[in-house]
């Protein structure tokens, strides 16, 4: 599986030694250019993405448990479930099953990131699960190693061991980090509805007449090594807006609002329903935010793009206050 370059931070490893417990931030995710390609043979789509993080984060706790060899999940969010329909559960499954140990674990989840809402928060739980268990129990696997364990949960999940920004294609197994350069704010808004993604994508394979090309101009950005923010925002895009926003207005108002309050661009991210603006100072993105949290049901938040990624931190007390 090609997984190149490697953006993750490991923890010191002679610190370790008797860590029983880590907590991790968990950054969001939006797709600064999204194109959804040709649909495999395995019923997935290709796709080809720049992806980053934006510093809106979820939380989580991971513990080895001395009494018991039970998984046990918590987290502040009701609505989601904490059993094996949990994709945290099923990387933490995961990664005992492939690292050949029985043990118990307690996991505690804050959710910041709304949920099914295109911002990647389940993979980026799956995922600092994946890494929180790579430092507590000293397995030794490397960012690339962790993004292959990532891959089998979903497609979002291996790019966040190379975040903050990265390229990634394929299913989302061959991912290249890369660096944008330059300081920007991301605005999130969510118009408070979900849309499911596998339905996302069933909609935009039913509307489109044929599979757009990849353009020369996206085919040279994955050549580069390092991105000026001014040269991707004139190439940003997301195959989802034509199939989704003649049927949610919402898509569009958002973007209009992010755009009359000074956003260079606006987007909807992966496949929606949260649409983001880039802007070039944190008082207008500020500003901005308070603009769209006057609509009712809309939620907005702000973030430095590009720059959270997923980093381990040690401790041995105080669970979080979940539920
Ligand atoms: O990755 P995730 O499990 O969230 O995907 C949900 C659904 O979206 C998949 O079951 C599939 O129908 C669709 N999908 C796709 N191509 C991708 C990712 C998701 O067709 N690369």
């Amino acid at each position: 599986m090609p997984l190149k370059g490697d953006g993750i931070r490991l923890p010191n490893r002679a610190a370790n030694q008797s860590a029983k417990a880590v907590r991790i931030r968990t950054p969001a995710k939006i797709n600064l250019i999204l194109r959804v390609l040709d649909r495999r043979s395995d019923g997935y789509h290709n796709l080809w993405s720049l992806m980053q993080t934006v510093a809106l984060e979820d939380e989580l706790r991971v513990q080895v448990r001395s009494d018991s060899t039970e998984l046990s999940l918590k987290c502040d969010e009701v609505s989601l479930p904490t059993d094996r329909r949990n994709l945290v559960w099923r990387a933490a499954a995961l990664v005992l099953e492939r690292a050949g140990l029985q043990i118990g674990l307690d996991i505690e989840i804050i959710k910041r990131i709304p949920l099914t809402a295109g911002l990647g928060g389940g993979s980026s739980d799956a995922a600092a699960t994946i890494m929180a268990l790579n430092h507590l129990l000293r397995l030794g696997w490397s960012g690339g190693e962790m993004a292959e364990v990532g891959a089998v949960l979903g497609s979002d999940v291996p790019f966040f061991f190379f975040a903050p920004s990265a390229i990634v294609r394929g299913r989302g197994e061959d991912v290249a980090a890369v660096r944008v350069t330059g300081v920007r704010w991301v605005v999130l808004v969510h118009p408070g509805f979900p849309i499911d993604t596998r339905w996302a994508y069933d909609r935009l394979a039913a509307t489109r007449e044929h599979v757009r090309p990849l353009s020369e101009q996206h085919r040279r950005l994955a050549g580069q090594a390092s991105l000026a923010w001014q040269d991707v925002i004139p190439l940003m895009e997301n195959d989802f807006e034509q199939p989704l926003v003649p049927v949610y207005d919402a898509i569009r108002e958002m973007k209009a609002r992010l755009l009359t309050k000074g956003a260079e661009t606006a987007l909807l991210s992966g496949s929606g329903a949260t649409v983001f603006g880039i802007f070039c100072d944190e008082d207008s993105a500020f500003r901005a935010q308070a603009s769209v949290e006057q609509v009712h049901g809309w939620r907005g938040y702000v973030g430095r793009a590009g720059t959270a990624s997923l980093s381990c931190r040690e401790e041995s007390s105080d669970p979080l206050q979940v539920g």
